[in-house]
């Protein structure tokens, strides 16, 4: 078991109507807010005008029209510019993780004279940032609970995970009410996104009982309430439970005293999503059959078998590489269920650009570190595979 040193300061604040601390909560940062959202579905909600409402006594500066796959070029950097111009005291994001990854690299690059790509690509590391206060709309990436944010620079082909724990929320409203109008797509999209991060973390060399049952429970959680909620979008106690998946999925509790497992899938599917601007959860479900499919040898069988034994209840009495095929087909099986497109074809990705996306991911992800370590090759090979 490996050393750890652990500490989320996020407080969580859930269920139907919690809204109504909003007022309370800021108080506590301050006067001037800087309210972020996506492309409209908050008003679409009624949450735009409800915080308005709540927040009537405070200066609201707006940042509208931030994207999926969050863009440093305009967004983050008109978002730091409003901080600075405004003196803003707090920043509050509404939406999906892309308004609240967005709102991160925000709160470092207001903080920091120069420029905020300088953060973003650790060439230098940040001295504060500002609080952030969130209110998730989307379950799914789970950056309501952890200290990361992911944002992409088109001219580069760059999408890089900025993590510091300057950036962990100060405070997060999940109220699941808020998931029922996600659309099947997006539902789809963030178990198999929520359920990736728990397999980032599962498929390593060191584990403990106790973290391999909080990860297949939280898999067999995501995969049940995922369907009561594409059947049922108003399922109140499935959208509840997918929530809670989802918010624990990244934020590393789960794999305490694991060894590293390197995140090769999530290194791999930036890369699709830097050049082709597809959506995370359906890039990743695509890749993680293929890379389990290529990376089962002598070595990780083991760990496949305990997947499938565990998680689908597949026979444990079989031969090894039998039960390790049959949970590799199984969690494929899984996200067609789902009606996730499951080749990159059906994403709009063609074999052309393949070879200069393996050797991005390659020089950038340093997957050759992974359990199962991945070369430039093993790249290009994992992604031909996914057409
Ligand atoms: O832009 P709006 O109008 O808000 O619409 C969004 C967007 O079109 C919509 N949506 C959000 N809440 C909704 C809703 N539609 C109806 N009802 C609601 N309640 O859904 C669309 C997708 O939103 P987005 O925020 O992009 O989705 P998600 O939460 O899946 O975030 C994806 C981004 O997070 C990054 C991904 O790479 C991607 O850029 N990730 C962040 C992580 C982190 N911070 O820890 C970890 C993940 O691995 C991931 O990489
Ligand atoms: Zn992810």
């Amino acid at each position: 078991m490996q050393n750890f040193d652990y500490c989320t300061p996020t407080r969580l604040i859930f269920g139907e109507g919690v809204v109504e601390k909003l007022p309370e909560v800021m108080k506590s940062y301050g006067h001037k807010i800087l309210l972020t959202y996506g492309g409209g579905s908050i008003k679409k909600l009624g949450l735009y005008d409800k915080v308005k409402d709540l927040l009537s006594d405070f200066e609201i500066v707006e940042l509208a029209g931030i994207q999926p796959n969050p863009k440093y070029d305009p967004s983050v950097l008109e978002g730091v510019k409003l901080c600075k111009e405004n003196d803003v005291d707090v920043i509050l994001s509404v939406g999906g993780g892309s308004v609240l990854d967005c709102s991160k690299a925000i709160a470092a690059g207001a903080k920091y004279d120069g420029d905020p790509w300088d953060l973003i690509s650790y060439k230098v590391k940040a001295q504060a940032a500002l609080p952030i206060v969130d209110i998730i709309t989307l379950a799914a990436t789970g950056s309501e609970y952890d200290c990361g944010g992911v944002i992409s620079r088109t001219e580069t082909n760059d999408k890089i995970g900025y993590v510091d724990p300057l950036l962990y929320p100060a405070v997060s409203f999940l109220d699941p009410t808020y998931t029922f109008t996600v659309s099947k797509k997006q539902t789809a999209a963030g178990c198999a996104d929520a359920m990736n991060h728990i397999m980032e973390q599962y498929f390593c060399e060191d584990s403990t009982l106790l973290n391999d049952a909080f990860m297949e429970g939280a898999l067999k959680s995501l995969m049940i309430n995922a369907k009561k909620c594409l059947e049922n979008p108003e399922d109140y106690k499935a959208r509840a439970e997918m929530m809670l998946d989802c918010t624990y999925g990244c934020n590393g509790i789960y794999a305490l005293g694991n060894s590293e497992s390197g995140w090769p899938c999530h290194g791999m599917e930036h890369a699709l999503s830097a050049y082709y601007d597809i959506t995370h959860g359906e890039g990743l479900a695509i890749i993680t059959p293929r890379w389990m499919k290529h990376i089962l040898n002598e070595k990780t069988v083991d760990r496949f078998v305990k997947y499938g034994v565990n998680v689908f209840g597949i026979d444990a009495s079989l031969d090894a590489f039998d039960i390790a095929n049959k949970a590799i087909d199984e969690t494929y099986k899984f996200f067609e269920s789902i009606n996730i497109p499951m080749h990159l074809k059906d994403v709009g990705i063609d074999e052309s650009r393949i070879d200069e996306m393996a050797h991005h991911v390659a020089i950038n992800e340093g997957l050759e570190e992974a359990w199962a370590p991945l070369t430039e090759k093993d790249i290009a090979d994992i992604f031909k595979a996914s057409l």
